[in-house]
């Protein structure tokens, strides 16, 4: 049998992308909104994505920069510190996809891909109305890593769980 051997130290970017994504699967999607301090939200969705702990119950994403500068999602995130990750499910393939243009930081995003929202309970910016879970976070830290090519991983603290009522077992797991 043949490999092909690569070492991280001698390929560039775009090869290291090529080897993780493919080796690191599968990947949920956390689809994440955020909002500005002006109060524009923004959506957007993100494969690096995993959980920290469960109790406290935290998450991370981790975003990459767009043109050398943070992407909105991180730069919302720290400047409001609420923000909501949905599971994207069957269905919604099409609207998460188009979530991942790149709008205009003054866009609102769930406006241009015709989603509806709902306000949250605990943070500002707004939920997926009938997305069947959402999860309201609150911003912990953000470890940076990368010299020329910078990454944020963003830590998060869930604060508030919508569950649509179908998918909860008696227990209250959900059945995945
Ligand atoms: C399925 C999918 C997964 C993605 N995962 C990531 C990711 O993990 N990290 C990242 O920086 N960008 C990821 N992207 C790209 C971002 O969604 C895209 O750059 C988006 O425009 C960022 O939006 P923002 O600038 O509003 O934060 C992904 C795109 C798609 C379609």
């Amino acid at each position: 049998m043949k490999y092909h051997v690569f070492d991280a130290e001698k390929i560039d970017h775009r090869q290291a992308y090529r080897l993780c994504v493919g080796s690191i699967v599968p990947r949920p999607i956390a689809w994440v909104s955020s909002i500005d301090a002006a109060g524009v939200a923004n959506l957007a969705p993100f494969s690096f994505f995993t959980l920290v702990s469960h109790y406290p119950p935290m998450v991370s994403i981790s975003v990459g920069e767009r043109e050398r500068r943070a992407k909105d999602t991180a730069a919302n995130i720290e400047a409001t510190q609420g923000y909501v990750i949905h599971t994207v499910v069957d269905g919604w393939e099409d609207q998460m996809n188009r979530s991942a243009a790149n709008f205009e930081p003054q866009q609102d995003e769930f406006a241009e891909i015709g989603l509806e929202t709902v306000p949250s309970d605990v943070v500002a910016a707004p939920r997926i109305k009938g997305a069947p879970i959402a999860m309201e976070c609150t911003f912990e830290r953000t470890l940076t890593f990368g010299d020329e090519w910078k990454t944020q991983c963003v830590i998060g603290r869930i604060l508030r769980w919508h569950v649509r009522e179908d998918l909860l077992t008696e227990a209250k797991y959900i059945d995945a």
